[in-house]
């Protein structure tokens, strides 16, 4: 999914360099090459405009296409950045990495290439990849020569173009042979505006093996926190505080600390999962133990987030409305992937409640989509709403799932004031291009195919709800769950809400 901003970064800092994105769907490159670009990233569409279109009077250099062959024959330097999901059934299912999108882009590299290429895994892979790619391109053309490269990417969405502009370091992993050296040369001198001491080389295997390792020790912490979250709402020991003091030792940091209702997102539960499948695959019992127990946790977080919900409405959510404040893993993103939205919303549905789900970016037919996993006929009983309010009407909760900017109760002050009248004249200006509109079930839906016309925020991103009309709407004793630690609770207080955070007493 963040092949292309990785690839339009490179186009915009190296105007020498041509650079082709392909794809199969035919669809999605066409939206690539629209005003509509298929995810959303936050300054991603000022990046592609310039190296797409030349808007800074430079020839284009960013292209897209679904001429894969073309592509693969006339460039010099191939990275392979697609999916490696989990497998769902076989030898490993639920753990081990699923690489067949790996093997079949280097099948079609085997077979369009005519002249030498460097191939890059950019996809996060088990460590031992590489040697696959090696056999598979030495059984398919054996007269070329293929210099495998490892360049994993660190980049976080929401986050993603600040991130691959000021990245901590880029990793490259080669072989120890001089060919392969320069190889990892060649790939570094792509990364022009990466200082050169920030730019790490080690062996292919280690180069593997650290993106799982980097990925596996930041969701380890984030489980850490989380345990230690439950502790705290047994003690009356506060989460934040706890998480500041731990985090000014400078060995620790204080990154990654933040408590939440569970970590979501395609990345840490299936790297986890992966790492675990290696360790048992070598027999290191007692390390796939170790690993595991991160996931474990995070289903455990969700889960007793869930209960909590439950048992402050006197253990039965039968009809009761339940709002549910955000749909994405994280902010700045749409996308919903192993969102903790989902996994909380089935348990609450399983209990018999109605949920009225608002999220700014996440699509109707989306939260439908994720909802059809977890709970036979999740249509009649969710709507969906383009306004945080008014999915707050006659709601017995309000559970906080996305730490989106909007939910933040901000106290009044002269800048949010100011804040609040540049937002209204900037939803006047989009009402041209993005329009809410009620279906015939009556559920209120956001018309999303304007979306990403224009860089951050998207439509509606630098809104902030209104907790007071908020207030007025929702049922007493007007309990905010707040999965994100995101409210300012004691300005909630103050608006007659009782507020349950994670890892924190209760404030009313
Ligand atoms: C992650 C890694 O951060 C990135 O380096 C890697 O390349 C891809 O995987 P991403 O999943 O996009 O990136 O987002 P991240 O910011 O790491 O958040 C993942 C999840 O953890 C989100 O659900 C987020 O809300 C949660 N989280 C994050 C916490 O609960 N607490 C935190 O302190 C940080």
């Amino acid at each position: 999914m963040l092949g292309v901003p990785t690839c339009a970064v490179i186009a915009k800092q190296n105007p020498g360099i041509q650079v082709t994105v392909v794809d199969l769907s035919e669809a999605r490159i066409a939206a690539w090459k629209s005003n509509a670009l298929p995810i959303f990233e936050p300054d991603l569409f000022s990046v592609v405009e310039v190296a797409r279109d030349g808007t800074d009077g430079r020839a284009p250099n960013l292209h897209f296409s679904t001429d894969i062959a073309a592509a693969i024959d006339e460039a010099d330097l191939i990275f392979i950045a697609v999916n490696t999901p989990t497998k769902t059934a076989g030898l490993g299912a639920g753990k081990a990495s699923n690489l067949a999108y790996v093997e079949s882009a280097a099948r079609m590299i085997a077979e369009a290439a005519t002249s030498d290429k460097i191939v890059v895994e950019k996809s996060t892979v088990p460590c031992g990849t590489a040697e696959s790619l090696r056999t598979i391109f030495a059984a398919l053309a054996p007269s070329l020569t293929f210099d495998i490269l490892s360049n994993p990417e660190f980049l976080a969405e929401g986050t993603a173009i600040s991130d691959l502009l000021r990245p901590d370091r880029i990793l490259i992993g080669s072989l120890n042979d001089a060919r392969s050296k320069s190889a990892a040369e060649a790939l570094a001198q792509v990364y022009t505006w990466v200082p050169r001491s920030q730019i790490i080389t080690v062996n292919i295997w280690s180069s593997e093996l650290a993106k799982l390792a980097a990925n596996c020790m930041l969701a380890q912490r984030i489980s850490s926190i989380n345990s230690l979250s439950a502790i705290c709402e047994a003690t009356g020991a506060e989460i934040e505080e706890l998480a500041q003091v731990v985090g000014l030792d400078s060995r620790i940091g204080d990154r990654m600390l933040k408590a939440s209702a569970g970590f979501g997102g395609s990345c840490f539960k299936k790297d986890v999962l992966s790492l675990v499948y290696i360790a048992e695959s070598l027999h290191l019992e007692e390390v796939a133990a170790h690993w595991k127990t991160v996931v474990d946790l995070n289903e455990y977080q969700k889960n007793r987030f869930a209960r909590r919900i439950t048992r402050a409405l006197h253990n039965t959510l039968a009809d009761k409305r339940i709002a549910i404040l955000g749909w994405a893993y994280k902010k700045n993103t749409r996308d919903t992937r192993e969102s903790a939205a989902i996994t909380i919303a089935g348990q609450l549905l399983a209990e018999g409640a109605l949920l009225a789900i608002y999220d700014p970016l996440v699509s109707q037919n989306q939260i439908l989509q994720d909802l059809a996993d977890v709970h036979p006929n999740a249509d009649s009983v969710i709507k969906i709403y383009s306004d945080a309010t008014a999915a707050c009407v006659d709601a017995c909760a309000v559970v906080i799932m996305t730490e989106w900017d909007e939910f933040k109760a901000d106290r009044i002050t002269q800048t949010t004031l100011d804040k609040l009248a540049d937002s209204n004249t900037h939803d006047q200006q989009l009402e041209s291009t993005s329009t809410s509109s009620s279906s015939d079930s009556g559920i209120d839906v956001q018309d999303d195919t304007a979306e990403n016309a224009s860089d951050s925020p998207a439509p509606g991103l630098d809104k902030r709800i209104d907790w007071r009309s908020i207030a007025a709407v929702v049922r007493r004793p007007r309990l905010v769950f707040d999965g994100r630690n995101v409210v300012d609770a004691d300005a909630l207080a103050s608006l007659g809400f009782r507020v349950q955070s994670i890892g924190k007493a209760d404030v009313f």
